[in-house]
């Protein structure tokens, strides 16, 4: 039998995603990247807003309509959306065969089984009121993963938590990933260790806000400062890096073990969401615009050179021209290496479509969009050309998109290079992208590289070393 999986959304879905297709693979079952030939077709979702939505609803209005036309296929639907829409989704769509929500799909291989005998599968988490909040969770599936299939060449997605406890107002996050639940830190270096020992050197851990990482172990709370000490003791490791922060109450001791643990990516991803106080207070994010511009310089004064990513969201309910203009001056203040810019998009059952009037016109969510793109812009594009005649470390991720569209090796100036060199790209320490020629199998590979020119979205480069593992010796030596 063979499956597609095709995913929408956030890397935690990426990562369920391999997560299950590594369930599907031991159940005997093939996984394909041809839709028009599977078996069963599963769409792993986003709930986040309603953009994310509406692509779901027309790829399954397209799989329902082949369906009824005579095509012999399963569809699932996986992820945020299944949680959310509920049976409704299958009044809607009525060619689904299943619906498994985030904290459910260990049961899928039994769900697509079921499905294919009997009438639909429904498979949802209990509403939040009633889930179990306990730390000895037994649904992680994580550690069944096959760590040799990751989504990026030595790189790999690794869960330090689920769910989210914060209720930011217009966030259905809480709703649909249940209550926050830490993993238990002997899990995570099981984890990380069999990762390692297949070839990764880079980890990143996963959670809606990592920094309230918290697991009671003998008497004593590990937070995440701690479990990166534990993670940063592991050879053969190369990188640790951890998205997404949350500002609120965040332990300095973190960007104290980023400056001091050598594996320790000097890169932060946490979302401000708006620059105003007020806008701040209504969006129910619990810390003011002064405890956000401490941790930046903090951040900055602790670690040094940091590479630091935000997120904003602009028309949030009420936000005036002056509350807007505290985000553009947020940008220009903290300086992000980039920012996530996103319109507001009402969610059922949050407290912000309750309370709220979505009364930002689409016309001034669109047009502060793209001023606040501008600002990032050019904030990025100053920051990345003083970087030009630097030597970074770059991991490789693999061929350029650009090359990978027109199926062969481009210069950044758009000339043909010679023979067996491809345009590839990469991430520095900071999660800054170099694009570069160089030969194909330096994916998985770290290279120095220094920087000849910079766009605001990429620095461009020229290969200065061989490409390494960077195993240290004690490793061969281990194993
Ligand atoms: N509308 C717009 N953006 C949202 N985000 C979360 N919920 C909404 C919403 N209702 C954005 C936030 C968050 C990112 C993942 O998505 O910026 O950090
Ligand atoms: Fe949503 Fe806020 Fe939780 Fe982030 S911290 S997932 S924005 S509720």
């Amino acid at each position: 039998m063979r499956v597609y999986i095709e995913t929408f959304g956030c890397q935690m879905n990426v990562l369920d995603s391999e997560l299950a297709e590594a369930l599907l693979r031991s159940a005997g079952m093939e996984i394909t990247d041809r839709e028009d030939s599977a078996d069963v077709v599963l769409l792993n979702t986003c709930s986040v807003r309603e953009h994310a939505e509406r692509k779901v609803h027309s790829r399954l209005e397209r799989l329902c309509d082949e369906k009824a036309a005579g095509r012999e296929v399963i569809i699932g639907v996986l992820g945020c959306m299944a949680q959310r829409t509920g049976e409704e989704l299958i009044k809607l769509h009525k060619g689904i065969n299943l619906l498994c929500a985030p904290g459910q799909l260990h049961r899928l291989v039994e769900l697509i089984t079921a499905a294919m005998n009997s009438s639909p599968q429904i498979a949802l988490d209990p509403p939040r009121g009633q889930a179990k909040k306990s730390t000895t969770e037994t649904g992680f599936i994580d550690l069944l993963r096959n760590p040799f299939r990751t989504h990026l060449p030595a790189q790999a997605y690794v869960r330090i938590m689920r769910g989210c406890d914060k209720f930011c107002t217009y966030c259905i996050v809480p709703y649909v990933r249940g209550p926050e639940q830490s993993r238990n830190p002997d899990e995570i270096i099981e984890e990380t260790k069999r990762l390692i020992d297949a070839g990764i050197t880079q980890i990143t851990l996963l959670g809606q806000t990592v920094n309230s990482y918290r697991f009671e172990q003998s008497g004593k709370t590990v937070g995440l400062a701690d479990l990166l000490k534990r993670l940063d003791n592991l050879t053969g490791l190369k990188r640790i890096r951890f998205i997404t922060c949350y500002p609120g109450g965040f332990d300095r001791a973190i960007l104290q073990a980023m400056r001091d643990l050598p594996k320790v990516c000097e890169y932060l991803h946490i979302p401000a969401q708006s620059g105003s106080d007020r806008i701040l207070k209504a969006m129910g994010r619990h810390y003011s615009r002064a405890d956000y511009d401490r941790l930046i310089d903090d951040a900055r004064q602790i670690v040094g050179q940091i590479g630091i990513a935000g997120d904003f969201i602009v028309g949030f309910p009420g936000e005036s021209d002056e509350d807007f203009q505290a985000s553009v001056e947020l940008i220009r203040r903290t300086r992000y290496k980039n920012s996530y810019i996103f319109k507001y998009s009402p969610r059922p059952g949050t407290v912000a479509a309750r309370r709220f009037i979505d009364d930002v016109p689409p016309e001034v969510k669109r047009r502060r969009n793209i001023e606040l793109l501008t600002v990032q812009q050019e904030v990025s594009l100053a920051d990345n050309r003083a970087l030009i005649g630097k030597v970074v470390e770059v991991l490789v991720e693999g061929k350029s998109p650009l090359a990978k569209k027109q199926n062969k090796g481009l210069s950044p100036e758009g000339s043909s290079t010679s023979d067996n060199l491809v345009q590839l790209t990469g991430r520095t320490r900071t999660d800054h992208i170099v694009v570069f020629d160089g030969p194909e199998n330096l994916a998985g590979k770290y290279v120095d590289v220094e920087i000849t020119d910079a766009t605001a979205l990429t620095l461009i480069g020229r290969q200065k070393t061989q490409g390494e593992d960077k195993k240290d010796d004690s490793y061969f030596k281990n194993h």
